[in-house]
Parts: C-alpha cells; sequence; structure tokens
C-alpha cells in the first residue's frame, strides 16, 4: 500500500514537469494479460532465450523461432490496453514535453492510443528481412508457411532485437537525449536488468532528473530512484493522473 503523500508528491512532479519521460518494461502489460520475461510465471522461467530469441537459433531453426512468435502473437492478439497504458496516454496529452519508450514489443502502447513510442526491442507486429532492407507490417502469419520469405528469397524474420543484436540506433539515440533532456522520468513495470534500456533512468538521473520507479517489488535500481511506488502500474499511474 502506498503511502498518499508519494502519491501526492509525485503527482505534483508529474503538475510541474515540462520535459516528462517514461520508460515501460513488461509489468505494464502484465494486467492486460501478456507474460513478463522474468519471475515465476515469466517467459524465460518456462522457454531458453537462447533456442528462441537469438540470431544464431533463428539461424539453426527458422520454424521452431517463428512457432515460438506466433505463439507469442496469439497471446498477444487477445488482450486489450489496461488503465495504465490509457493513463499514460491522457499523460501524453497532458504534458508540455513529454516521451514514451517502451521495451515492449506487444504493440499496447499504440493500440492505447499513445502516438509514437519509442520502441527499443522491436515490434512482435512487424517482420524484416534476414538479408535486405525489407521491413513491413504483418499480423498474419499463414501457418503452413512459416518461415516467411521475402520477395528477395532470403527469409523473413520478426522485427525483435535478439539477445547479442544492437537496438535499433536511431531509436536509442532519441531515448538517451530525451532522457538527458528530462526533468521527471517514470520507469513502469521493468526489472531494470536488460540494458541499455536500464540504464536511460540513471541517465536521467545524472542529468538532473527526478526518477519514481513503479512496480510490484524492488528492481535493480530502486537504490538509486527517488520514489519507488510499490503496487501494480494499472491501479498507480491512474491515481496519480487523478490527484
Ligand atoms: P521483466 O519480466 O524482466 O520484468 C517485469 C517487471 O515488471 C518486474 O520487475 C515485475 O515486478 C514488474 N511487474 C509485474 N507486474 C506488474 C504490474 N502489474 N505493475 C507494475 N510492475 C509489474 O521485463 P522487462 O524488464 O520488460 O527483451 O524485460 C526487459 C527485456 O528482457 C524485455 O524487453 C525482453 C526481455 O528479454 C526483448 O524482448 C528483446
Amino acid at each position: 500500500m502506498q503511502s498518499p503523500d508519494s502519491i501526492s508528491t509525485v503527482s505534483e512532479w508529474i503538475k510541474q514537469s515540462q520535459r516528462l519521460v517514461v520508460l515501460t518494461g513488461a509489468g505494464i502489460s502484465a494486467e492486460s494479460g501478456v507474460p513478463t520475461f522474468r519471475g515465476s510465471d515469466g517467459l524465460w522461467n518456462s522457454y531458453r532465450a537462447e533456442e528462441l530469441a537469438t540470431p544464431e537459433a533463428f539461424a539453426r531453426d527458422p520454424k521452431l523461432v517463428w512457432e515460438w512468435y506466433e505463439w507469442r502473437r496469439g497471446l498477444v492478439a487477445q488482450t486489450s490496453p489496461n488503465p495504465g497504458h490509457l493513463a499514460l496516454v491522457e499523460l501524453e496529452r497532458s504534458s508540455p514535453g513529454f516521451t514514451l519508450i517502451t521495451q515492449n514489443v506487444d504493440g499496447l502502447h499504440d493500440l492505447a492510443g499513445s502516438t509514437h513510442p519509442l520502441k527499443l526491442h522491436g515490434d512482435i507486429w512487424e517482420v524484416r528481412c534476414s538479408s535486405c532492407s525489407y521491413r513491413g507490417v504483418n499480423r498474419d502469419v499463414p501457418l503452413g508457411q512459416i518461415p516467411l520469405k521475402c520477395e528477395c528469397g532470403a527469409l523473413l524474420r520478426p522485427n525483435i532485437v535478439w539477445f547479442g543484436e544492437s537496438l535499433p540506433a536511431d531509436v536509442l539515440e532519441q531515448a538517451w537525449a530525451d532522457s538527458e533532456q528530462a526533468d521527471l522520468f517514470l520507469v513502469v513495470g521493468t526489472s531494470a536488468l536488460v540494458h541499455p534500456a536500464a540504464s536511460l533512468p540513471l541517465v536521467a538521473k545524472r542529468s538532473g532528473a527526478s526518477v519514481v520507479e513503479i512496480n510490484l517489488e524492488p528492481t535493480a535500481i530502486s537504490d538509486q530512484v527517488d520514489i519507488s511506488l510499490m503496487g501494480k502500474s494499472g491501479e498507480l499511474l491512474p491515481q496519480l493522473i487523478a490527484v
């Protein structure tokens, strides 16, 4: 349970902020029913990342990798944005300067109405060619045709940043620059274990921003933030904008 004081302090900071940056992780989609990665129910507890989410895994067995992403796409397709996603849309509308950075690939921020989330780890609803520069939206992968092929003849792959791969440079550059300019930075539903995403709140902090974390439990960066709000993002975020 959160002290009303912390909620009203953060709420006041939000009202005063001129440059608000929000970084989200899998936790914000948990209340929508999308599995997180770590923790007892996390995907990486039941599946081996190195067999499913690396370029080597795709080269070895593209059909297996595609089947796993199809299963995840099927799960995500049955979900919808929760009050946490919707509160961030409200924040975007009411804040003079606002950037949403997400590690999530589920597309729920777009569906909620966030205008251009910076997607650090890609998008599960996009494919790209493993050889040429083709990239496009793809919501239906015909199961009989997995793995899909590009017009150039090479295999299409999910447009996801896999372990061992670099983040899209332009997206990371923008996220880094906006974090350096932030006066308030909210870190929502991430274990803050995967870098460079997890460095962004610390970049903001070093540049003078106040940093607030919203999570069910303490994380790798809890000792470096100004305020930790412990609870569900789908409950806390709406409270922050209602005060
Ligand atoms: P994790 O699964 O590592 O962490 C999810 C965090 O959300 C945990 O700290 C939970 O305590 C918290 N959480 C769960 N439910 C919550 C709720 N209702 N409200 C608030 N917090 C909640 O997910 P990420 O930190 O996003 O990479 O993982 C980072 C990256 O690792 C992912 O983007 C993914 C993964 O490998 C790629 O897909 C490239």
